[in-house]
């Protein structure tokens, strides 16, 4: 499983980026909202010039016409944007629109294995279900992550899945198991990734010993 970064923050993605650990990352209008009151264009312009991979960049309208308008102006930004659209009707015909000129789509706010099948066949080129949020309301997220991934796997889809709304490293390590593609993991999750008290143990016990050896 590839791992993205989910924020529109320059330094967490710089900082996570030099550990070598990733190769796309996902923002969202909440996560560009965060940064304060910045330029979008900017914004995904210096993400793309740090990290050599799929950056998704989400459109902001409801009708399919708009959605490409707007898609086509992100895509010139840099050959790396990926188009995010909405998981509605209107969101399937951009896809279908975007993917037959080979503009890379991913659909977002995915919570139904039915929804990730209908976006796979508009022609998705990522597919991004919800896990925390569906959580949050009481489902088990990572079951829609196995879903997907096994009627993937048993069509030969070849949309990948990127398990998104991640809040802790199980949930990294789950959607793992569970056949995601790709996790689009928050700063902090990443952070707590590197850690377990036996590691910093065993720090502590080498270097105890190293100055004994004086
Ligand atoms: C990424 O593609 C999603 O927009 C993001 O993971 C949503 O995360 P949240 O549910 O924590 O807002």
């Amino acid at each position: 499983m590839k791992l993205f970064i989910d924020t529109a923050n320059i330094e967490e993605i710089r900082a996570i980026n030099e550990w070598g650990v990733i190769c796309g990352v996902t923002t969202n209008p909440s996560l560009i909202a965060k940064e304060g009151n910045v330029d979008f264009k900017t914004v995904i312009e210096e993400i793309a010039s740090i990290v050599d991979g799929p950056i998704s960049a989400e459109v902001i309208s409801l009708e399919a016409e708009k959605m490409v308008e707007e898609a086509i102006e992100l895509a010139n930004i840099h050959p790396n944007i990926v188009i995010k659209v909405p998981m509605v009707p209107e969101g399937l015909k951009a896809v279908k629109q975007l993917s037959s000129k080979g503009i890379n789509t991913n659909v977002t706010l995915v919570f139904s294995a039915n929804q990730a099948l209908l976006a796979a066949r508009a022609g998705a080129t990522y597919v991004s279900p919800f896990v925390g949020r569906m959580d949050d309301i009481g489902n088990t997220g990572m079951d829609i992550i196995a879903d997907i991934a096994e009627i993937f796997d048993i069509h030969a889809i070849d949309t990948e899945i990127i398990s998104a709304s991640i809040r802790h490293p199980m949930h990294v390590t789950e959607s793992a198991k569970a056949g995601a593609h790709i996790a689009t993991v928050p700063y902090k999750v990443f952070e707590v990734m590197t850690k377990h008290p036996m590691t910093d143990k065993g720090i502590d016990a080498f270097l105890s010993d190293w100055e004994k050896r004086k």
